[in-house]
């Protein structure tokens, strides 16, 4: 019997599973390896409130400026409160934050700044904070008795007790495809916690690996949960150009250490668009430079931080530095070529304080969740403070639940009794990459009511193709990603057409201005 079936191997999953474990039976999977997940790709850090001349209120007006006038104040004040001991918490499980030591060989743990912070309160492990996170987590995860690791099992769906047919609507379970064996089995659970990630892969470019496709987002809304804010997708203004290499992100902390941004006639441009220039929040910054880029009809701007040492490049960014030189740029003396792609998504299931969704018994933390922190538009850095913190707070809800709930009735198998092996997998993939294309081209940084409504026409005909194939297909690793990717698309263009105004990261042609009354984009199944 499983107490906690936690679907997802990122910051979040690995966290609340650690916190869970010594109380109750958890059970993690992963569709991949428990390392492949945007976790391990986090550069930057982690924000928190730790320096001397920092405030939580400083870091609670910062957020709620880069949110565009949609954070929800509560939740902000809230995370950002437990900021410190959820630090805390990581550096007990053994995190090797990067620490200088001052003229006085005082050590302390080295904070960067990145846009949108007013002070240095980015704690970090170098440039590879991400990998850092997942293999210390991983490795206390697989050595507790209590924790099942499942890897490579990818849930196809959500089981509740309205779905079959039962008077309870309780979360119950969730079908899983063993992607080594390809059988499918119900587990069961008194709780499920999505921890699934977000939906990067919805677009052509993106920063995220292969893995964040939505899954959770569209098990939640199958599942009768509603969902907010979908339209906010963040692209992050800085991933390297290369024609050949797969988008790989150059951090805000360049920017954060004086990296300046520059024309291909090498002059700087940010000012003219804002006046804490590179400093500025994302959505100011990437919309500046889609904009240079439209005006100059250039494929790229550059990145300059070659005015600092070799010496402090390679040890503030050696991930970077290194990676940077195997694709022929040596960013210590040259400016290094630079567009954005599709980072964050800022919107998905709604939640409560606790990570508690619409549908009892099932919770959903970090990235897939909407909390109501980022509002608009993402802080640099909140993403992984978001995912400790709400890791912890369902962790002690669960918990203090669990001795009264009764344990789930058996659940029915997976019928393939009227589905075959498929006979035209192109069809898979060749939907997979015309989804991808249009989402970029017409619900990018800069959208229009004309491209939205392009979009919708063409989502809505992938989606029938895609129900169809699902009814009749045995389903796939591919499938399942496929089917979820495109309703989290139709989620994302659907709020991004009831939003008529341009806030935070939805900017349309059509409404270029705000409205004086901020609302929250909300979508009910
Ligand atoms: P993830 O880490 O994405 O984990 C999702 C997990 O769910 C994976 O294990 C995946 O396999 C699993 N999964 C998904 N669907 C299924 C399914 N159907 N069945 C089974 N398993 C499933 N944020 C910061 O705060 N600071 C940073 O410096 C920073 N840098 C970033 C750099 C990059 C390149 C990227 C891509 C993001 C960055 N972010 C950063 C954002 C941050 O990393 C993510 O928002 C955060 O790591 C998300 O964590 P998560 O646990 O919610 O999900
Ligand atoms: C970065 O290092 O620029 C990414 C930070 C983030 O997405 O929060």
């Amino acid at each position: 019997m499983i107490d906690i079936l936690i679907i997802g191997s990122g910051a979040a999953g690995l966290s609340l599973a650690l916190e869970v474990a010594d109380h109750a039976k958890v059970t993690i999977l992963s569709k991949n390896t428990l390392d492949c997940c945007n976790t391990k790709y986090a550069q930057g850090g982690i924000s928190a409130v730790l320096g001397a001349d920092d405030s939580l209120d400083s870091h609670v007006a910062d957020t709620i400026d880069a949110g565009a006038g949609l954070c929800n104040k509560e939740i902000v004040e809230f995370t950002v409160s437990q900021g410190p001991e959820r630090i805390a918490w990581l550096i007990e499980q053994g995190m090797p934050f990067t620490q200088v030591s001052d003229n006085k060989g005082n050590v302390n743990y080295h904070l960067t700044r990145e846009g949108g912070h007013s002070h240095r309160r980015v704690i970090h492990a170098a440039d590879a904070t991400g990998k850092a996170i997942i293999s210390t987590l991983t490795a206390k995860v697989k050595a507790h008795p209590n924790i099942q690791v499942l890897e490579y099992h990818i849930i196809i769906d959500l089981i509740t007790g309205t779905k079959i047919g039962l008077s309870t609507s309780r979360c119950l379970g969730a079908y899983v495809l063993n992607l080594t064996t390809n059988k499918i089995v119900a587990l069961q659970a008194s709780f499920v916690v999505l921890a699934t990630g977000g939906a990067g892969e919805a677009y052509l470019y993106t920063s995220n690996p292969d893995v964040a496709t939505g899954d959770g987002i569209a098990m939640a809304w199958r599942a009768g949960c509603r969902v907010a804010n979908m339209e906010f997708i963040q692209f992050h203004p800085t991933c390297l150009y290369h024609p050949k290499a797969k988008s790989f992100l150059i951090s805000e902390a360049v920017r954060g250490e004086g990296g300046k941004l520059l024309l291909p006639d090498t002059s700087h441009f940010m000012q003219d668009f804002d006046p804490r220039g590179e400093l500025a929040p994302r959505d100011i910054v990437a919309r500046a430079i889609d904009h240079e880029m439209k005006r100059l009809g250039c494929e790229h701007v550059l990145l300059d931080i070659s005015h600092k040492s070799e010496k402090f490049i390679i040890e503030h960014f050696p991930n970077i530095y290194h990676r940077c030189m195997a694709l022929g740029y040596d960013m210590a003396n040259q400016p290094i070529p630079v567009v954005p792609a599709a980072h964050y998504t800022c919107g998905g299931v709604m939640t409560d304080r606790c990570g508690r969704t619409d549908v009892e018994g099932l919770y959903a933390i970090g990235e897939v969740a909407s909390t109501g922190l980022h509002g608009a538009n993402r802080m640099a850095s909140n993403s992984l403070l978001e995912c400790l913190v709400f890791a912890h707070t369902a962790s002690v809800d669960i918990l203090s639940k669990l001795k009264s709930v009764a344990p789930p009735p058996k659940l029915p198998s997976w019928d393939e009794s009227r589905v075959t092996d498929s006979d035209e997998e192109v069809v898979v993939s060749h939907n997979w990459d015309e989804l991808r294309r249009f989402m970029w081209d017409y619900v990018g940084i800069v959208r229009t009511s004309k491209r939205l409504q392009r979009a919708k026409s063409r989502v809505d005909l992938l989606q029938n193709e895609i129900y169809e194939y699902y009814s009749n297909f045995r389903v796939s690793n591919d499938l399942i990603e496929l089917r979820n990717l495109t309703l989290v698309a139709d989620l994302i263009i659907r709020s991004a057409q009831q939003r008529h105004e341009s806030r935070g990261l939805h900017y349309t042609l059509d409404y270029p201005n705000k409205k004086p009354v901020a609302q929250n984009t909300i979508l009910t199944p």
